[in-house]
């Protein structure tokens, strides 16, 4: 693989963008982070030291970012307002994040000479077409604003793209989960807010009738899926599914974090959320095709790993 030498992720001291920065930082990659600390924690990137450079700030600062991209080959762009529902709590506020925010990056990138962006869309660009698995050629149908936010910044960096010669590419990361996802707000992804709830012997709550599904993939696969996406050629200007192929439903997610917990609590069931999409899961082909990439670590692996970390015992 190509070696970058210098790099910014954005929203570095999140749940993904940490483990970004750890795996940047192990390949020897200068690294600096800019990040609010909105949702992110600057104990994601304890240990580090003096190996990054951490900038905590707004990636709506168009002075700032001018300032933290100089140098930079590659910008990794990770910071969102990334809650569904909080997006259809506050369209406004998530939008002037998702999108502006994301103008700004991609602005700041093709002022300053980077060579890369690489930025984190979702699978929440498919809304409910019926048809599974989601192929990346499949018209999009958002059913959120944070869903027409991502579709809005993949619209963005294909412009950039092409008017301006920037690479970007957009990965679409189906549901991410794994070690330091925070689960102290009801807006948290949903394994993190389970496993919580199972170790503390507690019921979880089911939006709905538990019947919809996901494609859960281990943040580390999201990783590597990043860092190819930044080195290799076939990727520049492209949009790309990154999950497993493969989806469980959320009642049957609480029964396994429940078995792997050695605890057996009835879920309680409240009313669906706004905006939720009943089916998710990946085609991952064009990924396997173009970059190589397969996904390494199974659910029900990952779930005994990230249960370990949630219980402090690794
Ligand atoms: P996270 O909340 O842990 O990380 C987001 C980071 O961005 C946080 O550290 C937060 O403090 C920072 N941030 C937010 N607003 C900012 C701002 N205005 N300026 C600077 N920093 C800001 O969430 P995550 O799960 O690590 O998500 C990372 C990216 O992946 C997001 O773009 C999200 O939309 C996308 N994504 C996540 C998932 C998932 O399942 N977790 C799935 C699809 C896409
Ligand atoms: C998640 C991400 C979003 C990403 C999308 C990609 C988070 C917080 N959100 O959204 O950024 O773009 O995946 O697919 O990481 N649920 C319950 N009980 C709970 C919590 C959730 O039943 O306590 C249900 C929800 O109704 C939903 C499913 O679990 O059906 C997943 O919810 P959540 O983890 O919030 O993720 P998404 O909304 O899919």
């Amino acid at each position: 693989m190509e070696k970058i030498s210098h790099a910014l992720v954005t929203g570095g001291a999140g749940f993904i963008g940490s483990h970004l920065v750890d795996a940047l930082v192990a390949n020897g990659c200068r690294v600096t982070v800019l990040d609010d600390l909105s949702t992110g924690h600057r104990r994601n990137l304890d240990g580090l030291g003096d190996r990054i450079d951490f900038v905590e700030g707004d990636i709506r600062d168009a002075d700032l970012l001018d300032r933290v991209v100089k140098g930079c080959q590659v910008v990794f762009h990770q910071a969102a307002v990334v809650s569904v529902t909080q997006s259809v709590q506050d369209p406004a506020h998530s939008c002037e994040v998702n999108d502006l925010g994301t103008v700004r990056v991609l602005d700041a990138s093709r002022r300053n000479g980077v060579g890369r962006v690489v930025m984190a869309s979702s699978s929440a660009v498919y809304g409910d077409d019926p048809r599974l698995p989601k192929t990346e050629d499949m018209a999009p149908g958002p059913l959120s604003p944070y869903a027409v936010q991502k579709l809005t910044g993949e619209y963005y960096a294909s412009v950039f793209n092409g008017l301006y010669g920037l690479e970007t590419v957009c990965l679409r990361y189906f549901n991410v989960f794994g070690p330091r996802q925070d689960p102290s707000s009801p807006y948290s992804g949903v394994i993190s807010i389970f496993m919580t709830r199972a170790s503390a012997g507690q019921a979880a709550t089911i939006y709905g009738d538990g019947g919809q599904s996901r494609d859960f993939i281990y943040v580390k696969d999201v990783v590597r899926a990043n860092l190819l996406a930044a080195t290799e050629a076939a990727a520049a200007g492209r949009v790309f599914n990154v999950g497993t192929g493969s989806f469980i439903r959320i009642r049957e997610l609480w029964k396994l974090i429940g078995e792997l917990s050695n605890v057996k609590i009835d879920p309680v069931f409240g009313a669906p959320r706004l905006g939720d999409i009943r089916a998710s899961v990946s085609d991952i082909g064009e990924m396997e095709r173009l970059l190589g990439f397969s996904p390494q670590v199974k659910l029900r692996q990952g779930l005994v790993d990230t249960l370990a970390w949630y219980r402090g015992t690794s």
